[in-house]
């Protein structure tokens, strides 16, 4: 199975605190995309990638990608103003019609091949997938003053790569826009399409470095590889 990945990473990494878009920021040896990328560049299965960036950091990410002599094609292009936009600006730029697009955070380093590979042929198979584990605190949904809690045995914490059949993501981010319609991942457009996505039981170390504490938590993953 091949798969061509978007990877986002046109954000500015306010929760992170840093001066700089956390997408630079050095993690033992290389900057956090460039593990991120190394993962693509390392399965067989990724034909190309779309790298979603700002356009500000065009140049800085361009001299970077001089530094790796990466053998997957990586083409670059302008990211927006919400990673919708971006996941939506990404998927413009290609035109692949019923291959397979992975949907992925720049700001997730560890996702393991073995996970791309469920992925792909569950998505291959079904159209529309995502990697996700199962949520491990309690969750409260607050309306007003009331408290609900949820059903955890049913609850599920979605990650990224999100995978799709290009044309079928496609329609749904071009239905979302035109009903202004937000989300925080690509899933829930087709969901809102009314199409079944499936969930693969994905890896807690898949994590996506939000916060500071999320350095630590990767630094320990990268000195235990
Ligand atoms: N992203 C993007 N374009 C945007 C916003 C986010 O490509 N307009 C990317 C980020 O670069 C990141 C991924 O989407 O790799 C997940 O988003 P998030 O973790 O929220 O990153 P940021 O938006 O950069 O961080 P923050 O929300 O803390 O500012
Ligand atoms: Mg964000």
């Amino acid at each position: 199975i091949k798969y061509v990945a978007i990877v986002l990473a046109a954000g500015m990494g306010k929760r992170m605190d840093m001066v700089q878009n956390k997408q630079f920021l050095m993690l033992k040896d290389k900057p956090l995309i460039i593990h991120t990328l190394t993962v693509f560049e390392k399965d067989p299965w990724c034909d190309s990638i779309v790298l979603v960036i700002q356009p500000t950091e065009q140049e800085r990410i361009v001299a970077l990608l001089s530094n790796y002599s990466f053998a997957t094609p990586i083409k670059l292009i302008e990211g927006g103003k919400e990673r919708q936009d971006s996941a939506f600006l990404g998927l413009r730029a290609l035109q692949i019609s019923d291959k397979l697009v992975f949907i992925h955070d720049g700001a997730r380093p560890f996702v393991a091949q073995k996970d791309l590979h469920k992925l792909a042929r569950v998505a291959n198979e079904h159209h529309a997938a995502l990697l996700a584990v199962p949520v491990t605190d309690t969750i409260k949904q607050r309306n007003g003053k009331r408290l609900k809690t949820l059903d955890r045995e049913r609850l599920w914490a979605a990650q990224t790569p999100q995978a799709f059949q290009y044309d079928l993501i496609w329609r749904a981010h071009q239905v979302a826009r035109q009903s202004s319609y937000v989300c925080t991942d690509d899933a829930s457009l087709v969901e809102r399409l009314g199409h079944p996505v499936e969930i693969v039981e994905g890896n807690y170390k898949n994590i996506k470095l939000t916060t500071p504490e999320d350095i630590k938590k990767a630094l320990f993953f990268l000195e235990n590889e």
